[in-house]
């Protein structure tokens, strides 16, 4: 029998199936073609787009896949170059290894659901209760179309959408919010339940937001992100002193800031009014896109979308947008009582279920939409973020990227999480970093997460493989969370919590 990868192709499947290995057969039959979608070898696979080589399962095989064929430019971006900046992200994933897991094997209910509710709580907004199909969601990350070979944003949320798993929409990406959504929406997989898998009802998407310096296009953007019914709203908090500082120039990855992922300032209805206002020119020629600016400045759709100029359109971005996440993260202000900027004005950005944005003064249906704050890494800082008014927070040092010799997010999840939760135990605390197998998956869990990011698994997928390479990635990491799972004893990962169920536990715990 072929020993891993397993080859996914329709010929490697058809091969496996037709094995003389009754082993390999059966495991083809039960789970690989289910969890790749398949459900007729001959109708499904006859479809292109469902027929993809496979990506490396092994993380680690992945990851030098690509470092292979990457520029080093790229691969130094994702800040894990072998120098200082990969320390802290090679220590996330290390720090897994001191969780162990006890395996329960006596247990006659072998079913798993993977189904996950997704609880955050604010003052402002109340309970907000979003169910998700599976335990995982695509971290945010930004330039994907600047990594080269199959990389691109519309592929990775297509990809997660097939997996069934909840997909984040960038600030940073090359297309708008509004394109990203409908080709979320508008993937076969998202309407059809018998061809997603595994799960139940269809995923959801969120969008995560780094501040400009202009707080109208803030609104203008948040109220965007409400319109287009994305679920919650994310706010990065650890990007605040620069992208990644001196080791992205050693790794010679110093993207800065790119007009490839200004899509969505670029498809503003406010930053191309505030563009003609400075530069005398706009960033697009989309009329639906102009039309506020037309309005206000009392000059015709079709004259302003002569005035385009995407290389001033593309300066005036990048200066936005940088001075607004040089400042994002700060909380006060000695001028201003309510500093635009502070955690806590957002949140009331977010909240409010009027409009916040003049550009779109006539729309009627709005709602409010929960904010969570994502780069908390100390028990203070969750509990300021909670003060705040927010709804939750989001444990992560942005893969190790930034912070040299950063502790590693799963060893504060648990302090936070308890700390969190004895004010609001519907307050929500997510988490990300360093995420590589579904065994991670289960303990991060086990530590108090609520709702668990992958990032450069996914990342490394879409770069390798495209739509189809995502759709694996997370699917190969949900069929090992159900067996996984049920190796243990659990139907579902909410058991984890149950006194009497210490599945997991931490060596120096068990010694004493
Ligand atoms: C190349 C790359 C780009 C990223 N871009 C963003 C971003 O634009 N916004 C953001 O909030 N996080 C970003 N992140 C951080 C991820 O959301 C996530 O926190 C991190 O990748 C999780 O760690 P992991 O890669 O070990 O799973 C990025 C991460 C990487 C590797």
């Amino acid at each position: 029998m072929k020993k891993f990868p397993v080859d996914l192709t329709e010929n490697g499947i058809r091969t496996l199936l037709n094995s003389t290995d009754s082993y390999a057969r059966r495991f083809t039959e039960t789970s690989l073609r289910p969890l790749l979608g398949y459900r007729e070898i001959k109708g499904a696979l006859s479809d292109k787009q469902n027929e993809f080589p496979p990506v490396p399962w092994d993380m680690e095989k992945l990851r030098a896949k690509v470092k292979s064929e990457v520029s080093k430019h790229v691969f130094g971006w994702y800040g894990e170059a072998e120098s200082a900046a990969g320390d802290s992200t090679r220590k996330n994933v290390e720090a897994f290894s001191k969780y162990r897991i006890t395996p329960r094997y006596l247990r006659s209910d072998k079913s798993f659901s993977y189904s996950q509710t997704v609880v955050l709580s604010s003052k402002e907004l109340g309970v907000t209760r979003l169910t998700s199909p599976t335990p995982i969601f695509v971290a945010p990350y930004g330039a994907a179309n600047l990594y080269g070979k199959n990389s691109d944003e519309i592929s990775c949320a297509q990809g997660a959408t097939d997996a069934n798993v909840v997909y984040t929409l960038g600030h940073l990406t090359k297309y708008n919010l509004e394109k990203i959504c409908r080709a979320v929406e508008g993937n076969a997989y998202y309407f059809n339940p018998r061809l997603r898998s595994p799960g139940g009802a269809p995923p959801f998407s969120m969008f995560q937001i780094y501040l400009t310096d202009d707080d109208d296009i803030n609104r203008s953007i948040i109220e965007r992100v409400k319109r287009t019914n994305l679920s919650v709203l994310i706010f990065t908090i650890d990007a605040g002193a620069g992208h990644g500082g001196i080791q992205m120039m050693d790794d010679y990855a110093d993207f800065t800031y790119a007009s490839k992922i200004a899509g969505n300032l670029f498809e503003d209805p406010m930053f191309n009014y505030k563009c003609f206002l400075k530069n005398r020119c706009v960033g697009t020629r989309t009329p639906s896109v102009l039309a506020y600016a037309s309005r206000r400045l009392r000059i015709p759709v079709a004259k302003l979308a002569r005035t385009f100029d995407l290389k001033s359109a593309f300066t005036y971005a990048r200066e936005i947008q940088f001075k607004g996440m040089a400042k994002q993260n700060s909380d006060k202000n000695p001028k201003s009582k309510m500093y635009p900027w502070s955690v806590a004005y957002l949140a009331r950005l977010a909240h409010t279920r009027q409009t916040i944005s003049p550009a779109y003064s006539k729309i009627t249906h709005r709602r409010g939409l929960p904010l969570v704050v994502k780069g908390v890494m100390s028990v203070e800082d969750a509990v300021a973020v909670q003060k705040s008014g927010v709804d939750g927070v989001y444990v992560s040092n942005h893969g190790g990227r930034f912070v040299f010799n950063s502790v590693s997010p799963i060893d504060v999840l648990r302090q936070i999480h308890q700390k969190v939760k004895k004010s609001d135990p519907r307050f929500g605390v997510w988490f990300d970093s360093g995420v590589r197998s579904a065994t991670d998956v289960l303990i991060a869990v086990s530590q108090g997460a609520e709702f668990v990011g992958i990032g450069r698994p996914v990342i490394y997928a879409c770069v390798d493989n495209g739509r189809g390479g995502v759709r694996q990635v997370l699917q190969s990491i949900l069929y090992t969370l159900r067996d996984q799972a049920r190796l243990c004893g659990l139907t579902s990962l909410a058991q984890l919590h149950e006194k009497n169920r210490p599945v997991i536990v931490h060596p120096e715990k068990s010694r004493s």
